[in-house]
């Protein structure tokens, strides 16, 4: 058995732990877009071409939100380790698929709110079920724009008045999304893939099959496996919430994944459940109008919804060894 590669003066195993946390970050249709180069003083983290989804994310900008959101969950690991972590955003490796190098800025112990966010790694999922009818406390609101605001992002709580317009644009993406063949077969490869594939979405975690008359339409991941519950109905006032970045570029977006993962493991902290609703920005036309609800100023890279939920499947994962990018090989 090959042993795992080390960095900082870490034991296998414990770089090993490192890449499996950084793997659980979310991704679009959990497609797992990330490898990781590991040397004895640098981490290297690249997106993996073979993972895009050109029908959903023609640009990659998702692609790049999965990869700053494993980021997060590298920074956070290292960091529990006792390893300060110094991150450069798109270093010049001479490789097109380097999105970020992270050294040892020297040792220590973690943080309170690096344990805590630290902690809330393996428990956060996409929870696609009905929350509770109980809404978010100011108090986890005000954590949520600041966990947003601690990653150079913020936080757009989408306000009563704005409501009606965001799911109008939402509905009108997914029936975009759904006349699209190509989109339709795309995602029809990253579902039904059995429950012990490592990667997709499992029914398990599909949550219920979507109805027109919902209000927020979720994606369906459902691929006509299962029927619907008699009498499922989605709360009536989840926390809507875009997080936006100033700029559209390829920094902003990993940017705002390391905020997102941020975000949601302030959440899963705080005991709240959140899932994302992307159709609306994966849309051009619906991404341009959600724009102008936010004055032309910002670029929103997230939607989400948050809320108390009940319970909530956890989507697999690939072993930390075939996200490892070994040799020189491989270097373009
Ligand atoms: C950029 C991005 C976009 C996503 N869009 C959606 C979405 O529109 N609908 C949805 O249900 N989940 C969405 N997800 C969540 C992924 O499907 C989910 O992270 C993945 O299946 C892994 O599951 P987990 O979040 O439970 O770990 C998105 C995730 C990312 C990072």
């Amino acid at each position: 058995m090959s042993t795992f590669p080390t960095a900082f003066g870490l034991t296998a195993s414990q770089v090993r732990q490192v890449v499996r946390l950084a793997g659980m970050a979310p991704s679009l249709h959990n497609s797992q877009p990330w490898r990781f180069r590991i040397t004895p003083h640098l981490i290297e983290l690249h997106a993996d071409p073979g993972r895009r989804l050109p029908a959903a994310d023609p640009e990659d900008r998702e692609l790049r939100l999965a990869c700053g959101a494993a980021l997060l969950n590298l920074r956070l690991a290292l960091a529990h380790e006792g390893i300060h972590p110094l991150v450069t955003l798109l270093p010049h490796l001479g490789a097109t698929t380097a999105l970020a190098e992270i050294r040892s800025g020297g040792q220590g112990q973690p943080r309170p709110d690096e344990i805590r966010l630290h902690a809330a790694i393996p428990a956060r999922h996409s929870h696609r079920q009905p929350f509770r009818d109980v809404p978010v406390s100011s108090a986890d609101r005000h954590l949520l724009v600041r966990a947003a605001q601690e990653e150079n992002t913020w936080l757009h709580v989408v306000p009563p008045g704005q409501l009606g317009v965001l799911e109008g644009l939402v509905h009108r993406a997914n029936r975009v999304q759904v006349a699209d063949a190509r989109f339709r077969a795309e995602l029809a490869a990253w579902v039904g893939r059995g429950e012990d594939s490592a990667e997709g979405v499992p029914l398990s975690a599909a949550g219920p099959k979507p109805d027109p008359a919902d209000q927020w339409v979720h994606r369906d991941f459902t691929a006509g496996r299962t029927e619907r519950a008699p009498g499922t109905k989605f709360e009536s006032h989840p926390l809507l919430v875009l997080l936006c970045t100033r700029t559209s570029d390829p920094e902003a977006e990993l940017q705002a994944g390391q905020a997102l993962q941020r975000l949601w493991l302030t959440a899963t902290a705080q005991g709240l459940a959140a899932s994302m609703i992307s159709q609306v920005l994966e849309v051009p036309e619906t991404r341009r109008e959600a724009m102008d609800l936010l004055g032309g100023h910002a670029a929103p890279q997230a939607l989400l919804r948050i809320g108390h939920g009940t319970t909530a499947a956890a989507a697999p994962r690939r072993d930390p060894a075939d996200v490892i990018i070994d040799g020189v090989a491989e270097q373009r």
